[in-house]
């Protein structure tokens, strides 16, 4: 059972193997379970599916999906790959097989920076669908990239103004933000990272308190492993639980577990799809291995 730090708090405490999308990516690699039930949302359970596929993969729910996948349809991709013939294709893992298939190399939060750094000064590089991850990983190497205009509905809700508010509250709370968000609220940040680095570098920072800018689910882990430690989730814009994923959340404790006992509902790809993600995919492990 792999699950993603954004899993409702009971889901995390019964996985196998919880981590961020890069880890989980890794373990449904070199898995020897013959049957992966993935607590986390369609483009990650496709990613384990593409990776084994002669393996049973469940989903617990079949329409936890995700905005930035959905933000980038494969046909006005593939129109907008079309037009830039020159341009090697780096999609954030954060996609759908179909955009897979059409990709060079999958990115994650976590590795992002690195892979890009390893593509050869003066390739022109296409980076989708996240447009706040590709501004950050442009900052990060000075590399210029074409942007494709997809976002998260999570990230994208957190409001600047309130997270300002927030620290002055807290002074002495160090800002630690997810790349999906925007720049205005990078801005604020002290630590900018994935969920595992977001989880890691709250472990080795001396600071007692964290204002954490990222999906709430992770904070459960983050208060697991610091009990002495604080942990204020940022402010979204309104009164509403925005700051968790409506698309994770659709997974429960139920579901999972009639998902094991009826062993189903399983993820399905067309063959073709599934061998070209694959490449892509693979070249990702491969260049996190340098
Ligand atoms: P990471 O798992 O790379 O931290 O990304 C978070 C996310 O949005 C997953 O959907
Ligand atoms: Fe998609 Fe955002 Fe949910 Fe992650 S948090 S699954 S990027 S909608």
């Amino acid at each position: 059972m792999l699950a993603h730090y954004y899993q409702e708090p009971d889901i995390q405490d019964i996985a196998d193997y919880i981590g961020d999308s890069l880890g989980l990516a890794q373990q449904a690699a070199t898995t020897d379970a013959q049957v992966i039930v993935f607590a986390g949302v369609h483009f990650m359970a496709e990613t384990a599916k593409i990776l084994n596929p002669d393996k049973l993969v469940l989903l617990p729910d079949l329409a936890a999906g995700c905005s930035l996948a959905d933000s980038c349809p494969p046909e006005a991709f593939a129109a907008f790959k079309a037009q830039h013939p020159e341009h090697v294709v780096v999609s954030y893992i954060n996609c759908t097989a179909e955009i897979k298939a059409m990709s060079d190399i999958i990115c994650t939060s976590s590795n992002a920076v690195k892979l890009v750094n390893q593509i050869p000064a003066g390739q022109p590089i296409i980076f989708a669908p996240d447009r706040n991850l590709g501004r950050y990983v442009m900052q990060q190497t000075g590399r210029e990239l074409l942007l494709w205009d997809g976002s998260c509905i999570v990230h994208e809700t957190f409001s600047e103004r309130k997270l300002v508010e927030l620290k002055v509250a807290n002074p002495t709370a160090e800002i630690i933000a997810h790349p999906e968000c925007e720049p205005a609220v990078l801005q604020h940040a002290d630590f900018i990272g994935s969920t595992t680095a977001l989880l890691k570098h709250s472990q080795s920072s001396p600071k007692e308190a964290f204002i954490v800018v990222t999906e709430a689910g992770i904070i459960h882990q983050m208060e697991k492993a610091m009990p002495q430690k604080r942990f204020i989730p940022a402010p979204p814009l309104n009164q509403c639980a925005c700051n968790e994923c409506p698309h994770m959340r659709l997974n429960t404790l139920e579901k999972l577990y009639w998902a094991m006992r009826r062993r189903s509902p399983e993820i399905t790809l067309p063959p073709h799809i599934q061998q070209a993600a694959l490449k892509p995919i693979q070249k990702m492990l491969d260049m996190s291995k340098i």
